[in-house]
């Protein structure tokens, strides 16, 4: 019958590789495609495509070797309700490896997303480019990442690497919004380890190449690392919750009922003196939703944090210098982190809010010649292109250059509060001291006790935010326990703010 025919192909299709090869994944605890979907999105929402769909090269053999579906599951479903696109690339069929259908597959979900507004997620398990299918696999890859380039801030892309992951496979992720990796069974990396031993003579394992710790805290090229492939499918839906269908969309909020805003310990935070540290996670969770703050990058250049809260109820995209390490200090890789988050809340109608505490950009020739100049200049650019509405707190220290880059005035944020903590000047009092009056500090019987005096004068005079109010850089100072209620109030103010940038091609950042 043909309907029997049907069901047969349908169980096939699902059995991807076969049997053992579906064990041998659970085995590595690792879930199968379908499985991985299924827990990725609500319940029966799944809509598969392109089930039947098989490769045509007959190459190496493979025409013996046809797999229905060709290695990956693609369709649409829902998380949350929300319409979301899907693909999961199965490593039991040719270890995922990617070649003209399945490429065609692929992009016929990223079409789709584009028409109709709505995200895509890739739950990556792919050796890469399918060797035995030659070119057609190189161009498969190349139309994917022209897709990826086009929704690039057109509709958000969120990628998983639930498998070791190599050539296409990384290529692709990187193109997308933010990438998740599973701890222990996943692996990015351009050229695995042997292809790495042949050409430079490097002795590496595939974790330390490329696994989720290497990628999480050293090369910044993972944006979460999760556990086990449960937590990483969790993270994924977790952060759905916080970003629109798209660029035209809003912002998604939850239902939020007003009390009392204040929010007193927030008075308790900032230590008596200004070289104490402190956590800044402490002031951005005293101050949005309890329990909303969903971390980006956190374990990569701890010395800024960013990452979603709600604010109440709505998602905003929160950047902040952390104290707590390097003094929140500027550098290369926290310039790149924080921009590229920046300009991802841009594109996505993501109100910022920026918690200001910062001594400046870290000097040194590592900086230098590494570039600290172009890759600062990312996070002033990120800004100053942003316009989404952008409120800056200024809780201790904005010195120099880099009280310009966070979200000044000056480069258009909308509104600027300072705590009366808040020191807003060209530097630290005492480095100030030594530079204006040294002259009379080295001719000075006690040259000790002038700095000092000389450095008090300083701080009375510029370590504090009364000058940059009377000038409007600040909008208002305000008690820390105010802050909630303030930026509810000025974020709702801010609510329909239309800013067009000059009309032109596009801008030139500093890459
Ligand atoms: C065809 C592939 C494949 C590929 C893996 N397989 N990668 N088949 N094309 N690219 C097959 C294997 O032959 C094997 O088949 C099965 O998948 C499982 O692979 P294993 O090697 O047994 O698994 P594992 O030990 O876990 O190693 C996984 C791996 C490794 C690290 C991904 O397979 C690997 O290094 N593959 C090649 C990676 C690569 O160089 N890809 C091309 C990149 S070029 P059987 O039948 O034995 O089970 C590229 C260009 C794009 O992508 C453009 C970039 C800009």
């Amino acid at each position: 019958m043909k309907f029997e025919e049907l069901d047969s192909k349908i169980a096939k299709a699902k059995l991807g590789g076969g049997e053992k090869r579906i064990e041998s994944q659970h085995k590595k605890g690792k879930l199968t495609a379908r499985e991985r979907v299924e827990y990725l999105l609500d319940e029966n929402s799944f809509e598969e495509l392109g089930m039947l769909v098989t490769h045509r090269s007959t190459n190496f053999g493979l025409e013996k070797q046809k797999f229905l579906g060709d290695g990956v599951v693609t369709g649409f479903g829902t998380i949350d309700g929300r319409l979301v696109y899907v693909f999961s690339q199965d490593f039991t069929v040719m270890g995922g490896s990617l070649a003209e259908a399945h490429a065609e597959k692929i992009c016929k979900i990223m079409d789709l997303a584009m028409k109709n507004g709505a995200p895509v997620i890739g739950l990556n398990d792919s050796g890469g480019a399918r060797i035995q299918e030659g070119v057609v696999s190189l161009g498969g890859y190349a139309d994917i990442f022209y897709r990826n380039v086009k929704a690039s801030g057109v509709v958000p892309q969120l990628s998983a690497i639930m498998g070791p992951c190599a050539g296409g496979a990384v290529y692709s992720p990187a193109l997308t919004d933010f990438i998740f990796m599973t701890e222990g069974t996943s692996y990015m990396f351009v050229t695995g380890p042997n292809v790495v031993k042949t050409v430079t003579h490097e002795e590496v394992t595939a974790e330390e190449l490329g696994g989720a710790s290497t990628h999480s805290t050293k090369s910044g090229v993972t944006h979460f690392s999760c556990e086990n492939e449960i937590a990483t499918l969790n993270a994924l839906r977790t952060v759905f919750g916080y970003i629109p269908q798209n660029c035209e969309d809003d912002v998604p909020f939850v239902a939020y009922n007003a009390t009392d805003e204040n929010r007193p310990h927030l008075d308790e935070i900032i230590p008596e003196s200004a070289n104490q540290p402190y956590d800044i996670k402490s002031v951005i969770n005293g101050v949005i939703d309890e329990d909303s703050f969903c971390e980006v990058h956190k374990d990569y250049a701890e010395n800024i944090v960013v990452g979603f809260g709600r604010l109440a109820g709505k998602s905003i995209g929160i950047v902040a210098n952390q104290p707590a390490y390097l003094a929140g200090v500027l550098d290369i890789d926290a310039s790149n982190k924080a921009a590229r988050f920046v300009r991802f809340c841009d594109a996505f109608n993501i109100p910022l809010l920026v918690f200001e505490d910062v001594p400046g950009f870290l000097p040194g020739t590592d900086q230098e010649w590494n570039g600290i100049i172009s890759n600062g200049a990312k996070l002033l650019y990120a800004f100053s292109e942003a316009t989404v509405p952008r409120i800056t707190v200024i809780t201790r220290k904005a010195y120099g250059g880099a009280y310009d880059v966070m979200n000044s005035k000056h480069i258009g944020a909308d509104m600027n509060y300072a705590w009366p903590t808040a020191e807003i000047a060209v530097m630290g009092a005492k480095g100030a001291a030594e530079i204006i009056f040294k002259k009379e500090i080295k001719e000075a019987t006690d040259p000790e006790a002038k700095w000092k005096e000389k450095e008090a004068e300083y701080a009375e005079l510029f370590a504090n935010p009364y000058n940059a109010a009377a000038r409007g850089y600040v909008d208002e100072v305000i008690k820390p326990h105010q802050t909630r209620a303030k930026l509810i109030k000025a974020f709702d103010m801010l609510k329909n703010k239309v800013e067009h940038l000059p009309k032109k091609k596009h801008g030139n950042i500093p890459l």
